[in-house]
């Protein structure tokens, strides 16, 4: 029984603000945790995961494994390229067999658009998405938001500018729908090429779509860069890398026109000297290893909400 509204995590459009405090609250007392010399609570006892990686994952499949072991979890892991999948069988085929072993809770990753909703919908186990094709992210999404929150405390009023190739983010969209439903101004900056072909749909949600850097990093608490997808230069969606870092890079110059405690963040892997440079992602306003760090305690708060796990053993 899950403690949350929602039954499965498959996205951040559409979850609750009840639910997202409750997550990020939950988060903060698994973050303590982390820092403990024995980082490990019995909470997710009984309880079996499948981590479920049809994509190449290094973030945020060591983060759930973690997470799954620090809550004292029965977890395994699925390698498509290992499975049967190589040999014909469906992904529905593959999820009943699984399921029929008797597991809880499912992590899924998969290039394809909806795949979490689809399992959620034809399997009894409990569904996280770990990113779905250009949709949602919705994990990453939390620890962003949980790292501005240390910061901030709230993010109401508060201003985050996303750069770079949102078109194709599926943390973009998770940072957007979490941000708006708790009060936060989101501005998106990148080439046109690169921004959601639907702005008026974000526009109807308060988004701001600035097409120069510095306008969208005026007066910005936090910004987001994103990681450039290298192989959209060969879709001609990009002009050539240097130029790209000239107008869209998140560089010291560029940071001029920001607030000087600006939170500089990236949910990797970073394209260094592309769309952010190295002192900057290193530089003393980078709080992108503390995003690793408290993804491992929002995926605790995740698993242990949805499964209805004991978190005060
Ligand atoms: N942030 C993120 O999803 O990274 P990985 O692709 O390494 O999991």
């Amino acid at each position: 029984m899950s403690f949350l509204e929602t039954k499965h995590l498959l996205g951040l459009r559409g979850v609750s603000r009840n639910d997202l405090r409750t997550i990020l609250d939950t988060a903060k007392q698994f973050r303590e945790i982390l820092d403990r010399p024995v980082k490990k609570v019995p909470s997710l006892r009984g309880i079996t995961v499948v981590n479920l990686f049809f994509e190449n994952s290094t973030r945020t499949r060591i983060s759930f494994e973690l997470a799954e072991k620090r809550l004292s979890a029965d977890s395994v892991n699925f390698t498509s390229s290992s499975s049967s999948l190589t040999k014909g069988e469906s992904l529905l085929d593959t999820m009943k067999n699984i399921e029929a072993m008797k597991i809880d809770l499912v992590v899924v990753r998969h290039k394809g658009t909806g795949v979490p909703a689809f399992l959620a919908r034809h399997s009894g186990a409990i569904i996280i998405n770990a990113g779905d094709g250009a949709n949602e992210h919705p994990n990453q999404g939390l620890l962003d938001i949980f790292t501005m929150e240390q910061k901030y405390g709230s993010m109401e009023g508060r201003v985050v500018t996303i750069v770079g190739d949102v078109r194709h983010s599926r943390v973009a969209r998770s940072n957007i729908w979490g941000l708006h439903t708790l009060g936060a101004k989101v501005r998106l900056c990148g080439p046109a090429t690169l921004m959601p072909r639907n702005r008026n749909f974000f526009e109807a949600a308060g988004v701001e779509f600035i097409s120069d850097i510095h306008q969208a990093l005026d007066g910005a608490d936090a910004v987001i860069a994103l990681r450039l997808q290298k192989e959209r230069q060969e879709d001609s969606l990009l002009p050539t890398l240097r130029e790209y870092r000239n107008f869209f890079g998140v560089t010291s110059e560029a940071l001029q026109h920001a607030k000087p405690e600006v939170l500089i963040m990236h949910p990797g892997p970073i394209n260094r000297g592309v769309e952010i440079d190295s002192s900057v992602a290193d530089g003393p306003n980078s709080v992108i290893l503390d995003q690793v760090t408290n993804g491992v305690a929002v995926r605790m708060a995740v698993m242990y909400l949805l499964s209805g796990g004991r978190a005060d053993e």
